[in-house]
């Protein structure tokens, strides 16, 4: 039911993600009536602010962050929103919850914070009993930055919240793009019978940024890509491209499958993570003609630091669907341009009778999930005229030509879900888990061996070895070719 009338705590409701994500997500469901007209939102933050002051600024953000957004409606949307000054680790403010929050309704509890303050803001919340059957929590990435940090918020959490009040975030999932995938796949017979190794030879999937750190440098410099976007986004990423077909899309249906890939990749050794992983970091360079600075100038990097913000690796699913076909997964920052995609390079005909002209294109299939939304499938067609000879030629279908209807954006999608208790899109716990123990090996092999990042160019693909480390195999990353 679109219309469950629920409460909405924002925990870091001064932050970055609240003002420019999360209300103007709020803002569109609202525009578009999928928000019951009682609901209301209370956003958290430490210093003294009244609701319009508040409101004022939030409107700011949002307008900067899309210029869709209208004076009135956004006005009509503020008469839900109110402020509230709490401080986390001040159990006392805490008290203000049950007095302005209504139990018989759906409590959703958003912590959009640093993750050292989910604890506080858990117990907090428990003290003064808002975790009741009717309360949901949903936590933002990173959850922790190792397996053992993640374990220790988990049960934290857990001691407050039962699982399936829980809503982990990982904000591709609700891209629209992203769920196309799994209709592609699952939707259509016409690519599953070829999905698996008789059929494909390797499976490319990035995400790329043109983007820097920019003001992020402290909490880049903790983080680095690996656990940024690899750990989480490009994991998910690569288990909706190599699960098996769910029998129904009930959330823990679609989560078995995703886990059984996760526990399916082969574990990394230390000689692995030496040659099949690159860890890169971008020096200055130029993005569309424009010069940037390199990591090691931003704001509040080290000037020795060894981050990384570009990781490419070669993973392998030991399972009877993918045995020995190879995953190639990149992500980085100040990259040529912002993209992400999966590339589906299917094998050679075994035997050829044409003669061919041009690029190595044909068998594969592109699913490029942003900036644009589209999906490519090349293969080779004859030559018109006298000639035997075939050249490469593409199917392109483009998402925004086909629907004119608004395409809502990961995170509107993922609070319509919490709003609704669908945890389909949301990351289970033991999902979680595994996921950092596959990476675990290649934190502690970098840690251990100090291994530097190999430079990248602002605005290039990447460090050299992460295109040799395709070379080797006789391949090359898409854009290479
Ligand atoms: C976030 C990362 O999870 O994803 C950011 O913390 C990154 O560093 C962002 O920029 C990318 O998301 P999107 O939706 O812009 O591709």
């Amino acid at each position: 039911d679109v219309q469950n009338c629920f409460d909405m705590v924002l925990f870091g409701g001064t932050g970055d993600l609240v003002k420019r994500k999360l209300l103007p997500a709020l803002y569109n469901a609202f525009v578009d009536e999928n928000i019951n007209s009682e609901a209301r939102f209370f956003c958290v933050g430490r210093s003294a602010m009244t609701d319009q002051e508040y409101s004022d600024m939030a409107y700011k953000f949002a307008t900067e962050a899309k210029n869709t957004i209208s004076a009135e409606s956004w006005r009509e949307f503020s008469k839900h929103i109110r402020y509230l000054q709490m401080d986390a680790n001040n159990s006392e403010t805490f008290n203000k919850l049950p007095e302005v929050l209504d139990k018989t309704r759906t409590n959703i509890f958003y912590l959009s914070t640093s993750p050292e303050l989910f604890k506080p803001i858990c117990s907090n919340i428990a003290k003064v009993g808002m975790n009741h059957s009717n309360s949901r929590i949903v936590l933002e990435k990173p959850l922790g930055h190792d397996l053992k940090s993640s374990n220790d918020i988990n049960d934290y959490v857990a001691q407050y919240f039962k699982e399936d009040q829980i809503y982990r975030i990982d904000h591709y999932l609700g891209k629209e793009s992203v769920q196309n995938l799994m209709a592609i796949r699952f939707g259509n017979t016409l690519f599953e019978a070829l999905w698996r190794r008789q059929w494909v030879s390797s499976v490319q999937i990035t995400i790329a940024e043109d983007l820097g750190v920019g003001s992020r440098g402290d909490f880049y410099e903790q983080t680095g890509a690996l656990r940024d976007m690899l750990q989480n986004h490009l994991l998910q990423l690569l288990c909706i491209v190599a699960m098996e077909p769910p029998s129904s899309l009930e959330a823990d249906v679609i989560r078995d499958e995703k886990l059984k890939v996760l526990r399916s990749l082969k574990p990394l050794t230390e000689d692995d993570v030496v040659k099949n992983v690159i860890k890169g970091q971008y020096k200055s360079g130029a993005i569309n003609g424009s010069p940037v600075k390199g990591y090691l100038e931003e704001e509040k990097v080290s000037p020795n630091s060894i981050t990384e913000t570009f990781v490419a690796v070669k993973a392998e699913i030991q399972n009877w669907r993918w045995a020995e076909v190879p995953f190639y997964l990149r992500t980085g920052k100040r990259m040529q341009e912002k993209v992400a995609e999966i590339v589906i390079q299917f094998k050679d005909i075994p035997v050829k009778i044409f003669p061919t002209a041009g690029g190595n294109f044909a068998n594969r299939l592109i699913i490029r999930l942003q900036p644009d939304e589209t999906v490519k499938l090349y293969f080779l067609a004859k030559q018109p005229g006298d000639t035997n000879r075939l050249q490469p030629v593409y199917l392109d279908l483009n998402f925004n030509e086909m629907f004119q209807a608004r395409r809502t954006d990961g995170y509107e999608r993922l609070l319509l879900d919490v709003i609704r208790g669908k945890l389909t899109l949301f990351v289970r716990r033991d999902e979680q888990i595994a996921a950092w123990k596959w990476v675990e090996p290649i934190l502690d092999t970098w840690r251990e061996l100090k291994i530097p990042p190999k430079q990248y160019t602002a605005g290039s693909w990447g460090p050299a070895s992460s295109s040799a480390l395709l070379a080797r195999d006789g391949l090359y990353w898409h854009e290479e070719i």
